[in-house]
């Protein structure tokens, strides 16, 4: 359990909410939080680039590679840590590059949809699917735009919660714990838990509909961040009403970011439409349907988004047995990921991408050297043999360094460049 706590936060760049207001919180007067969460939350960046194929396709590549900095926490993209993001700078330069105003964008991985949010600001027709149903409601929360009435609501609506929650909490009402919540007390101090059990319950009176999901995003948003430190001093510095205070910043700070995405968006751009999917199975898309597809696969080895999202699952009530069936390339007991099986899954998910890609679409995908039967693979070379055999054309790639930070990667890779690549990829004309 320890070592997924660690991973979740290392990855979101969160750690454990210290300080805040001692006495009661009052959230219609939230003051700016003093929580640490500008931590890198991406891949690192920099250093030189290397340039393969077209050299006017990789110069434009070579631009997703250098992030605007100021973009990590625009519109809604710093509303949920996720493992694996996409820099939205990335995805806003990739879609400005290679696709036009109202033309169908896929993202087949779509994770917590910061293609999809790109996407719908640039005026694209989004559509994204994801294997994981917590992946699907950020993706959706995060581009839901709701209007104003919906967007006042949702800022209303957690106030209220919040305020009620933090008021039970001081005066150590204790909610009714469901039976799945028994086992939290190991994750949580348990005055911690308590407020955050009595948080949900009142979530849960409320309506399961756009507002509703969004609701529950701000809750999956902020779990990662009141989960037991090493510290024991920790469970003294989360006062009671803290937890409540913090899901009501976040859902005000979804909503200013929900207004400049709806501000952005051109009218007539329809919402993305995101589902649960296998993208090795994308059977409810036609062929020949998209301009471009842009999406980072998981890196062989690298994760499980199970298991790192577990605490988000069980406090969802959402189910993860399909998620853990379908996941391609998941991290298996150091070994990385089973070679037969990741092979044969990427060639169904590519050759997904190619039949529903247009005649001469853009295929972009980001991914990076992972970790395949214990040994380490050039995940660039791979795509691009496999994309041949499907009939895609590798246009042009880049590639920068990420020299790995923990052990077990070092030793795997013992010496040998880890990197991060951007692929171009074209459906024959
Ligand atoms: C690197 S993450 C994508 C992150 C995303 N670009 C973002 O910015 O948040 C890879 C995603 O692939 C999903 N995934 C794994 N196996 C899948 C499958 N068979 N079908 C669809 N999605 C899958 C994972 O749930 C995860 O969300």
């Amino acid at each position: 359990m320890e070592r997924v706590r660690k991973r979740d936060r290392k990855a979101s760049g969160e750690g454990a909410a210290r300080g805040g207001p001692k006495g009661p919180a009052d959230p219609s007067r939230v003051p700016p939080l003093r929580v640490q969460r500008r931590k890198q939350a991406f891949s690192v960046f920099g250093g030189p680039v290397e340039r393969a194929g077209d050299a006017e396709s990789a110069a434009a590549l070579a631009e997703l590679l250098a992030p605007d900095p100021g973009l990590a926490r625009a519109l809604t993209h710093g509303f949920h840590s996720y493992a694996g993001r996409m820099h939205p700078s990335t995805a806003r330069v990739a879609i400005a590059r290679f696709s036009q105003p109202g033309q169908n964008v896929l993202d087949p991985f779509c994770g917590s949809g910061t293609v999809l949010v790109e996407a719908l600001a640039a005026g694209r027709i989004a559509v994204g699917s994801d294997a994981s149903p917590l992946a699907v409601i950020i993706a959706r929360v995060r581009s839901t735009t709701l209007g104003p009435e919906g967007r006042q609501r949702l800022v209303e609506d957690a106030r209220r919660i919040a305020e009620t929650a933090a008021e039970r909490a001081r005066k150590r009402l204790r909610p009714e714990i469901p039976k799945w919540a028994r086992g939290e007390k190991d994750r949580f101090f348990s005055h911690v838990a308590l407020e955050l059990y009595g948080l949900r319950a009142l979530i849960g009176e409320t309506q399961e509909d756009d507002v509703g999901l969004a609701l529950r995003a701000c809750l999956s948003s902020i779990l990662v961040k009141f989960m037991r430190g090493s510290d024991e001093a920790e469970a003294r510095r989360i006062g009671r009403g803290v937890p409540s205070h913090f899901f009501a910043s976040r859902a005000e700070e979804l909503a200013r970011g929900l207004e400049a995405l709806e501000r952005r968006t051109p009218a007539g751009t329809p919402a993305p439409q995101i589902r649960v999917a296998d993208a090795r199975d994308l059977g409810m898309l036609s062929a020949d349907g998209f301009d471009l597809i842009l999406s980072s696969p998981p890196y062989a080895g690298t994760y499980d988004y199970g298991e790192h999202h577990d605490v988000r699952f069980l406090w969802l009530g959402l189910p993860r047995a399909n998620l853990d069936r379908v996941q391609v390339g998941a991290r298996d007991q150091g070994l990385g990921t089973a070679a037969q099986r990741w092979r044969a899954d990427r060639r169904r998910w590519l050759s997904e991408m190619a039949r529903v890609a247009r005649r001469g679409a853009a295929i972009i995908l980001q991914v990076g050297d992972g970790v395949v039967a214990g040994a380490p693979e050039d995940a660039t070379r791979a795509v691009e043999e496999e994309a041949r055999r499907l009939g895609l054309d590798p246009v042009a790639r880049v590639s920068q360094a990420r020299p790995p930070h923990d052990h077990r990667l070092r030793q795997i890779f013992a010496g040998r460049p880890r990197r991060e690549h951007i692929v171009l990829l074209r459906k024959k004309g």
